[in-house]
């Protein structure tokens, strides 16, 4: 009866068909799968069917991708049609610090650890798609969402993204590298349109894409929001079809990132292949309250012109093989990725990654007994008080930014981790607050009366302490790093700077720990002996500082940015507004390839903190320096001995200018950098090979060719692109 049943249903005991065989290769499944499937199935696969959900093929029983933000843990649910969360309860997750962070470890070892570890959770959360990393250089400190990316180079951005993605995709989850590309101010995301040279494109835009495709092995890709020399990015030929897929043989899925689909023709022929967030069609006066996903510009649009022979059966065929080859590497792969949450694991992942990329900026003697301030266990008696000021030294700073919110399972503040630490010697004060939005004029006075008072109390407090810790910087915010909000000013906020000096004056043992994505003005700097570039370091927060102001870490993190003196200095600025943010939605990158230190140190225009700046608690000395230049690739060596008492990491930093170059060209650029660690007098020779075919190379807009000069170049190597000890030349 039961099987007379089933027959009549057809659903007999079959075997596997082909696209459902795990043994076979992944393109035979795809192919297989392909021929079953109807032209609707195709182009379903092509677009979203929830906020963080597009389809798989249901009747074969091919699943979709689910997918999550990214970068620095896995998000909270959101719910199916609207930007809230959804309000579940088993959606926290470990917070990884930011990028920026990852970034200033210098170290790839720490990327890949970090890719295995967020790669975990996502698998363990059921999710295909991690979308992140972000890899948009730094051009201007005011960007409201460089705290997601990798910093000023493209070297340092590609060296670390590679790592990162390999670390996710072992856990069978797909990276997506975003945003593709230019995507290098808040302001007008959606639709500024970037003018930029091909030759600073190739040179500083694309090569951490690039390394993301080659290196990692990257297998999907989000497209940005703005233009690229009219087109909207997400749509966008020559980005797309010409340089992604054509010129770097990309064979993965391109999306869109939310809402930046515009165009139903531009969607299907420039090589979109899934449009993702579109929750509304202005071109049919369709709003967001009766959207549904199926009107999307790759949906019955596009079903439409297939069926009416207006668009080839190619086109759809194309995406869907890539879709569909997303979904075997993923969900539908034959090895199960179950991944994990193991908070106690990735917490210590956090810490550690948090403590290595923390920069000590700068370390003086405080007041009178001749040490430097940090770390403190250098000088601090049982009985010496700490007074902890600032709001940061609070906040959790895991919430809030954007799409990089994270609903932490813990987060340890510098406050409780320093109370650990010192127990009752440990005073705290807020000392300033940010003021609430939307106050009556009566509310506002007393809110300032109150801010006031805090600031007076502080004062007092700091006079009586031994050590001020002052926990500041921005907060992410509206306009204070956050999506879809560039800052409106290069200063720190809430009158932090006042307060600065303030306590300065009344105590010179202060310690400024900066948490930002972004330099920020510090015209306050020359009163504070101390100062740390501590990030958002997520759940370990608290942690990672303690470890670095206490002397247990010694600090060993590289600046992956320049922090101008001021705004007018970084050279974003230095064009008008056309350069920054833009006049009538259109954007100039005038500066062209001098970007961060490449425009300090070719325009002579110092920086108070230059890139790949960060002391230590120890000192190191270079010598000893050699060039090999026969055979293909130039071995350039140096040694590097701890010349202090603490043993520590140095970040070796090879940069290569070309002496009486035919083109301009910046006065150097990194070209190998390594990490590691010294004991107290040990020495290490280190050789890192410049490869001159790639290395030493410049974009020739001519030629539209990668061309390298012959003739002399100058090596130099050093602590921080300033602080250059060795330097060597050599003939090409
Ligand atoms: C952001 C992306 C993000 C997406 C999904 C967009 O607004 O630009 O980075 O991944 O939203 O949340």
């Amino acid at each position: 009866m039961i099987l007379l049943a089933i027959s009549v249903l057809g659903l007999q005991a079959q075997e596997l068909a082909v696209y459902q065989d795990p043994s076979k290769d992944i393109e035979t499944r795809i192919d297989d799968a392909l021929k079953r499937m109807t032209l609707a199935e195709k182009v379903a696969l092509c677009h979203a069917q929830g906020k963080f959900y597009s389809n798989g093929v249901p009747r074969l029983g091919i699943p979709g991708l689910w997918m999550s933000d990214g970068p620095h843990g896995v998000r909270a649910e959101i719910l199916w049609r609207e930007w809230r969360q959804a309000g579940w309860e088993i959606d926290s997750c470990t917070a990884f610090p930011s990028l920026t962070c990852l970034a200033a470890t210098f170290d790839p070892d720490m990327a890949l650890l970090y890719g295995i570890a967020i790669g975990q959770e996502a698998a363990y959360r059921n999710k295909q798609v991690l979308l992140g990393p972000g890899v948009n250089i730094y051009r201007t400190p005011l960007n409201g969402r460089n705290f997601e990316y990798m910093g000023e180079d493209p070297l340092l951005s590609a060296s670390m993204c590679a790592p990162y993605i390999k670390g996710v995709q072992q856990n069978g989850v797909s990276a997506c590298v975003k945003h593709f590309a230019v995507n290098n101010q808040e302001w007008d995301r959606m639709s500024v349109d970037v003018e930029v040279s091909e030759r600073a494109l190739r040179e500083l835009y694309l090569p951490a894409f690039e390394a993301a495709v080659k290196q990692g092995g990257v297998w999907s890709v989000m497209g940005a929001y703005n233009k690229l020399r009219g087109t909207h990015c997400s749509h966008n030929d020559y980005l797309l079809n010409k340089i992604l897929k054509q010129e770097w043989g990309f064979d993965g899925v391109v999306m869109s990132d939310w809402d930046a689909t515009h165009n139903f023709r531009e969607a299907a022929f420039n090589g979109l292949d899934i449009e993702m967030g579109t929750s509304q069609r202005p071109d049919k006066g369709i709003k967001w309250d009766k959207f549904t996903f199926n009107e999307s510009y790759l949906g019955n649009d596009f079903l439409k012109a297939l069926e009416a022979g207006e668009v080839p059966e190619s086109i759809v065929d194309e995406k869907a093989r890539r879709v569909l080859r997303l979904i075997f590497r993923t969900g539908y792969s034959p090895v199960r990725h179950t991944g994990n949450q193991d908070y106690e694991g990735h917490s210590a992942v956090c810490r550690k990654i948090g403590s290595e990329g923390i920069v000590l900026l700068k370390n003086s003697v405080g007041s009178d007994n001749g040490k430097p301030l940090l770390p403190l266990s250098g000088w601090i008696k049982p009985e010496s008080t700490i007074l902890v000021v600032g709001d940061n030294a609070t906040r959790r700073l895991t919430e809030n930014g954007g799409s990089s919110e994270l609903k932490a399972q813990h987060e340890t503040s510098v406050l409780e981790a320093l109370q650990k630490e010192y127990g009752e010697r440990v005073m705290n004060v807020d000392g300033y607050s940010p003021m609430p939005e939307r106050l009556s004029d009566q509310q506002r006075e007393e809110w300032k009366a109150n801010d006031e008072a805090k600031r007076l109390q502080t004062i007092l407090l700091a006079r009586t302490a031994d050590v001020v810790i002052f926990v500041g910087g921005l907060n992410k915010d509206g306009g204070q790093d956050c999506e879809d909000s560039d800052r409106s000013s290069y200063e720190l906020p809430y009158r932090q700077a006042e307060l600065i000096k303030e306590i300065s004056e009344v105590n010179p043992n202060i310690v400024c720990i900066l948490m930002s994505g972004n330099a920020v003005e510090m015209n306050w700097a020359d009163r504070t002996p101390a100062i740390l570039q501590a990030w958002y370091l997520g759940s370990e927060t608290g942690n990672a500082v303690a470890d670095v102001l206490t002397g247990r870490m010694n600090p060993c993190g590289k600046m992956p940015f320049s922090v101008p003196f001021k705004l007018e200095d970084c050279a974003a600025h230095s064009f008008g507004k056309i350069a920054y943010p833009g006049i009538d939605k259109k954007v100039e990158y005038k500066e062209d390839i001098l970007v961060g230190y490449r425009w300090h140190d070719t325009r002579n225009l110092p920086a108070r903190y230059p890139f790949g700046h960060g002391l230590s608690y120890t000192t190191f000395k270079y010598s000893d320096a050699k060039i090999n230049t026969t055979g293909n690739k130039w071995a350039v060596s140096v040694k590097v001995q701890n010349t202090g008492k603490v043993g520590g990491k140095e970040v070796v930093q090879v940069y290569v200018g070309k002496d009486g170059s035919a083109v301009p060209r910046a006065k150097k650029e990194l070209k190998a950098f390594a990490k590691f660690f010294l004991k107290p007098g040990e020495s290490k020779v280190w050789t890192f090979n410049i490869d001159p075919a790639t290395d030493l190379r410049y974009f020739d807009e001519a030629a539209n060719a990668w061309k390298t000069e012959p003739g002399k170049y100058t090596i130099y190597i050093g602590s921080s692109s300033t602080d250059i000890r060795q330097t060597l030349t050599a003939k090409l």
